[in-house]
């Protein structure tokens, strides 16, 4: 196998860094099982032609991640861990949003596997060294941001987030800003202050998952309108809006997960003025609006507002990291007020160290400087990831072409033997999220969705070809049902 490991001199990825994702990738996929043992530092750089120093980088960032194990005396082997295969969970044999939920954040921490299962930044991008540099910067101050802060959050911080939001046209005061600990806090306050269990609240179908949790956990009732590539039906809302009594409108406006669609401004116009005639609130979920591949980013409905139905909710999750756990929140003012309160009764608030780094991150204008390096590394997978389905998928399967964002989803043909498609890809050391945790009524089980955040495009090439063989191969197998036939037949 290690024959096999090809480098291109010509790339910028760094020769270890190659060295040990091709090893990963072979392990991932059961080439090297457990126990293999790997050839000698001196043995593998002679046989690649680079320097021993390359070699030892590469093994040791793979030890220092789990894959591998070196034992002095006998040698370097790849571990028991990495290949241990992960599973998606299930409760009276379904997956649910709580167990997809559970699985993917496990699965990312996971060795032995690749994961286009979940929407996350690619951790090697993350802006360490100026994230840092920022957390240092507060060394002077820890009698400061080691105490408790202000529940709406820090005031250095809310200023520059009044300034960031102004670059997405969102005109606010630091005083109408409401730190929160990512977007799932901020809907969840927003649902607690909004709702009591039994009320409706309307969701774009598919929707987030977590969201869709949370709905669950609170005891709500899911409204479904379709979502199309210029974003929600609006008609569906209409109807329903007409006929019911809607707490809010869940949406994702901007580059949607899981579909990837971006609302048209048309019909943000007109989203707006049916809140208004209808008499319900819109929480928008804006946690992807600064990733856009081909324009500038979409306005969002908040920028257009003038009544005061939205309800504006983004974080860092996605364009710096996710493990900042910080975000942001624009309500009308006696609801900031009430969320605010409850709050309180959550957590006091955010840890005013990361808050004050990240005013200072934006202060010095490392965000812009952040999103410049990484577009054109987001839009380049996003590329990979469309050329990948293009090439590979069998005919009968479809999938949407996101403008930005992280997401893609797969619609394969109806078929029962789709069903097993997560898991029979995940055997292969390849996760992709089931789709049916995405709808509200879990009705349907044809549809995935793959993120393209976390790889490179090579990785993103090979986990789409792996994938499409399988749903080629359980196609092949399963007794054909009227939908796929009808998928086929024309190219039999
Ligand atoms: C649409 C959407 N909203 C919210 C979240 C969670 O965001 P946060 O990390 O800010 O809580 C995600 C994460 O994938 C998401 O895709």
């Amino acid at each position: 196998m290690l024959s096999t490991i090809t480098l291109n001199r010509a790339s910028s990825t760094p020769i270890y860094r190659q060295i040990g994702e091709q090893l990963k990738t072979a392990i991932a996929e059961g080439k090297l099982p457990a126990g293999t043992q790997l050839p000698t530092v001196r043995q593998l750089a002679a046989e690649l032609g680079v320097t021993r120093l390359t070699v030892q980088t590469a093994y040791a960032e793979l030890q220092s991640g789990g894959w591998i194990e070196a034992t002095v005396g006998r040698g370097t082997f790849v571990s028991a861990q990495a290949t241990m295969p992960p599973r998606w969970s299930t409760v009276n044999g379904a997956a649910t949003p709580a167990t997809v939920i559970g699985d993917l954040l496990q699965m990312g921490q996971a060795q032995g596997m690749r994961s286009l299962a979940s929407a996350s930044p690619d951790p090697e991008l993350f802006p360490a060294a100026e994230f840092w540099a920022n957390l240092e910067s507060q060394r002077n101050h820890t009698a400061l941001v080691g105490g408790y802060g202000p529940a709406q959050g820090d005031a250095t911080l809310r200023i520059e987030l009044a300034a960031h939001l102004s670059e997405r046209s969102i005109e606010v005061t630091p005083e109408d800003v409401l730190v929160v600990a990512g977007v799932t806090q901020g809907v969840s306050l927003v649902a607690q202050a909004l709702a009591q269990p039994g009320d409706c609240i309307l969701v774009e179908q598919p929707t987030y998952v977590g969201f869709l949790h949370q709905l669950r956990a609170y005891g709500l009732q899911p409204l479904t309108t379709p979502v199309d590539a210029d974003g929600p039906s609006l008609a569906v809302v209409e109807q329903l809006a007409a006929t019911q009594r809607i707490r809010f409108f869940y949406t994702i406006p901007s580059f949607q997960n899981p579909t990837g669609s971006c609302m048209t401004p048309a019909r943000r116009q007109q989203l707006l003025a049916l809140a208004d005639r209808y008499d319900f609130f819109i929480v928008e979920d804006d946690l992807y609006g600064w990733l856009a591949y081909d324009d500038a980013p979409p306005t969002p409905l908040k920028a257009a507002d003038v009544n005061q139905r939205v309800i504006y909710v983004t974080s860092f999750s996605k364009t710096l990291m996710p493990g900042l756990r910080l975000g942001m929140l624009v309500a009308p003012t006696a609801l900031r007020e009430r969320l605010t309160a409850l709050r309180i009764a959550a957590d006091l608030g955010s840890p005013l160290l990361l808050q004050r780094a990240l005013a200072a991150f934006l202060h010095r204008g490392d965000f812009r400087r952040h999103l410049r390096r990484i577009l054109p590394i987001y839009r380049q997978r996003r590329n990979a990831t469309l050329r990948a389905c293009e090439a590979f998928m069998p005919p009968g399967v479809q999938w949407t072409r996101p403008h930005g964002g992280l997401c893609c989803w797969l619609t394969l043909p109806a078929h029962p033997a789709m069903h097993d498609v997560p898991r029979l890809v995940l055997q292969q050391g390849w996760a992709v999220a089931p789709g049916s945790v995405f709808l509200a009524d879990a009705s349907a089980n044809h549809h995935l969705r793959i993120c393209f955040g976390a790889l490179p495009d090579e990785h993103i090439r090979r986990g789409v070809e792996v994938l499409a063989q399988v749903i080629r191969q359980q196609l092949e197998n399963a007794p054909p049902s009227a939908d796929v036939l009808e998928a086929w037949l024309p190219l039999l």
